[in-house]
Order: C-alpha cells, then structure tokens, then sequence
C-alpha cells in the first residue's frame, strides 16, 4: 500500500456472544439446533409449495422464495459462528469477512424487497379482491421475484466497490458475530474513490428505504381499513389470520434493522446491536416458517397430503418386499 506507515489489518477477531470457555460447547450446540430447525423448517415450505399445483399463487410462491432467502440468510452468519464456537478460533480474514457482508447485504435487501412484494400481494387480494386475479398471478410475479433478486445483487455490488476502494482501520476486535461493517469498525477512505457514486449510494439507499417502509405503512392502513369494514366476524378474522403474520415479521424485521443502523448512529452499547441482529438475522429465518406459513389452512393441507403419500408409498414398498 502506497505510503502507509501502519500495518495494515488483514484479520479481525470476531467477538461473537460470550468468552467464557465453560459456556462454549453449550453456546454451540444451542446455535447448532437453531441453525437445524431454520433451514429444515424453511426448506420444508419450499418442498411443500413447489410440487403442489394447488400452492402455486403468488402469496406461495413469494412466502417459499422468502424461505429460500432465509436459508441463505441464516447459512451466510450461522455456519462461522458454530465453527468459531467449535474450535474457539475467532479470527477471520479480512476478505473472508467482506465476502460474508457481500452476501448479508444482499440477501438483506431481498428480504426488503419480498416482504414488500407480500405487502402488496395481500394488499391487492384483500384491498381490490375483484381485479386481484388480473393484477397478481404467475405472469406478473415471476418478474416481481426477479426484479427482487437483480435489484439486491446490483446495489449490493455497487456497495461492494465503494468499501474495496477503502481499507478497514479497525478495531481488530469486531463486537459482533458476523461482519456487518455498516454498524461496526471504521473503513476509512485515505484513497481518492469516487465520491460521487458513494452519495448515490447513500441517497438511493434513503430514498428506497423510506419508500419501502412509507409504502408498506400505506398498504398496512388500507389492509387494516378494509378489514374493519368487513361485516361478519368469521370474515374478519379470516383476513386478519393471513396478514397478521406477516405484520408481526415486517414490525420485528423494521424494529431490529432500524435499531441496527440508526441508532448504531449515537453508538449505544454493543449488546444491544448484537441483540438486534440477531433478531433479524437468525430469529426471523427460524420463526418465519412457523409464524407464518405453518398455521396456514391450506399450507397444512398440503403437509398432510405429503405425509400421507409417503406413508403409503413406505407401506406398498414393505408390502411388495413380504410378497417377494
Ligand atoms: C419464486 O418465485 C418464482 C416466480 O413466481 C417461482 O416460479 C419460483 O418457483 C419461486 N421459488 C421458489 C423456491 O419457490
């Protein structure tokens, strides 16, 4: 590096959750199980959804794309955790490190986007129940889904160039426990890079995050207008079931990252950043299949007709061995 007296930092220790040796193994398993539980119940839905011709409308289809988010999410911060908890190394490459914001960043983003994408799903279908089948179905999803995927890869990587061009300054000791350098350590930018596209950067990333959330409010208030005019109470519930799920993951979702990357602003204690991300990061992906498409009716239908299937198909398979 071109006139730099100092060292430059090429390994970051990430501090993770505790130090105490005596709670590691205990520590690793918990995030073991969770790391389980998030990718089979996430992939359950996306076996559940994807064969199931009765399961193929855009609320399915976004809700098992929002699942394939979730596995990459929780397998970009989990899988290092477990292992640095695993072998007590908490050293990471600096590059490593960066490779891993790349993909938070990106998967980040998406889940923005779908969750968004669901807002106007179930604001269509429950606000303009009428013209829902000619606004919404497969023909106008699939590029909603792309556009989803295009956007987050693109900024992402715009992203990216602008923190390659700078070099990270520290600390060496990153308090959380995957690389997240939008609220943690100091890129500094001691190099001429272009400063231009730097500020797009920020106020597209402004502008779209107030959109987002203005427009998600909107959709919120519509949805829940229209429920209350509904007149029966069986009908207002049946409506109110399907959003107040996703309402509960939006608010949860909105909370932590506001609380991440606003407040890490007035830098408030590290715990509470780490709590935060992990509440976006690794709780949401575990508990989004539950709360959200487990309780479904016809999410169940389909379980059960699976599991029924395959008991079948295990009974004809022992019985043609009797028979032999
Ligand atoms: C994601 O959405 C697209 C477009 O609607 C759909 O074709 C695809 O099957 C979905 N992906 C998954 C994993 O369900």
């Amino acid at each position: 590096m071109e006139g730099r007296n100092q060292t430059p930092i090429v390994e970051l220790i990430l501090v993770g959750f505790e130090n105490d040796p005596e709670l590691q193994p205990l520590l690793f398993l918990l995030f073991l199980v969770i790391y389980i539980v998030a990718v089979a119940g996430n992939l359950l839905i996306i076996v559940l959804v994807v064969p199931d011709r009765h399961l193929h409308t855009p609320m399915y289809y976004l809700m098992a794309n929002l699942s394939a988010v979730e596995i990459c999410y929780v397998s970009t911060t989990l899988p290092r955790l477990i292992g640095s908890l695993a072998t007590g190394d908490r050293t990471i490459s600096l590059q490593n490190c960066f490779v891993q914001f790349y993909f938070y960043g990106i998967l980040c983003s998406a889940e923005f986007m779908l969750l968004t994408a669901m807002c106007y799903d179930r604001y269509l279908a429950i606000c303009h129940p009428l013209r829902y089948p000619a606004l919404m179905n497969g023909r106008v999803c699939a590029p909603i889904v792309a556009g989803c995927w295009v956007f987050s890869i693109s900024y992402t990587f715009m992203l990216q160039i602008i923190i390659l061009q700078s070099t990270y300054c520290g600390p060496k000791e990153f308090n959380n426990f995957f690389c997240d350098f939008s609220s943690n350590g100091l890129l500094c930018s001691k190099r001429k890079f272009p400063i231009v596209l730097q500020w797009l950067t920020y106020i597209l990333a402004i502008i779209i995050t107030v959109g987002i959330f203005l427009f998600t409010l909107a959709t919120y208030i519509c949805i829940i207008a229209s429920i209350l005019r509904i007149p029966s109470t069986i009908g207002k519930q049946k409506a109110f079931s399907t959003c107040s799920s996703h309402l509960i993951v939006v608010a949860v979702y909105y909370v932590s990252v506001f609380t991440i990357y606003v407040l890490s602003q007035f830098r408030p204690p590290a715990i509470l950043n780490k709590i935060f991300s992990f509440l976006s990061t690794v709780l949401i992906p575990l508990l989004n299949p539950f709360i959200y498409c487990l309780r479904n009716k016809e999410v169940h239908q389909s379980l059960r007709k699976s599991l029924l299937t395959l008991v079948d198909f295990r009974l004809r398979h022992v019985n043609s061995k009797i028979k032999n």
